[in-house]
């Protein structure tokens, strides 16, 4: 009886998700790598546009650099609460399988994308906000075209909402939900990580 809604697209914000002491680490660490590694240069001259990354270059941070383990490990119990709370049966391990940082300078954009086969995706962001470039999620019912008939608080307004990044944020979703990022307005660097999780179950298809 009454309203059933179906299809929701399901994202998690937690602030002040990571110490501070760490955010200056990982800041800084982020900024040396990306002046010095040749490899990560290279591939974002060809690919990323006004920008520095190590995705394509380097996707295994967590597995590389102390760091970035350490982040994965102070992410996990976050990625866990947001499985919990879109009642996902509770996985045996939640790893990290993917994990790359990424320096977005002013007037950079970051088109539209998914991530494959991740139960949780999302990005760290170690120094950002609104005017960086917020983070857009985009209406999976892309031929829909009828928010002009919806309350602006209605859930089914808009086909792209938007969610303010901050400083020591993280914003997670399943790697399926379709993402954009605006464009960097400010005159400022927007600094994060982005990572893939993955769950494993206690079955022969682990
Ligand atoms: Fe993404």
């Amino acid at each position: 009886m009454g309203l059933l809604l179906f299809y929701p697209t399901p994202v998690f914000e937690k602030e002040d998700s990571m110490p501070e002491d760490f955010n200056q680490k990982l800041e800084k660490w982020i900024i040396d790598y990306s002046q010095t590694n040749e490899e990560a240069i290279n591939w974002s001259k060809k690919f990323y546009g006004k920008g520095v990354t190590s995705y394509g270059s380097d996707q295994k941070l967590h597995e590389k650099e102390s760091i970035f383990g350490e982040l994965a490990k102070g992410l996990t119990p976050h990625v866990k609460e947001f499985l919990d709370s879109i009642k996902a049966v509770p996985p045996k391990e939640i790893s990290c399988i993917d994990m790359w940082c990424t320096i977005n300078k002013p007037a950079s954009i970051h088109p539209r994308h998914i991530h494959p086969l991740s139960a949780c995706s999302g990005t760290y962001y170690v120094n950002a906000d609104p005017e960086m470039g917020n983070l857009n999620i985009h209406d999976p019912y892309d031929n829909r075209a009828m928010g002009a008939m919806f309350q602006p608080d209605s859930p089914l307004a808009y086909d792209t909402y938007s969610v303010n990044v901050k400083s020591r944020k993280v914003i997670m979703f399943p790697g399926w939900v379709s993402h954009s990022v605006q464009q960097n307005l400010s005159n400022k660097d927007r600094i994060g990580v982005s990572f893939n999780f993955r769950v494993f179950y206690d079955n022969e298809n682990k």
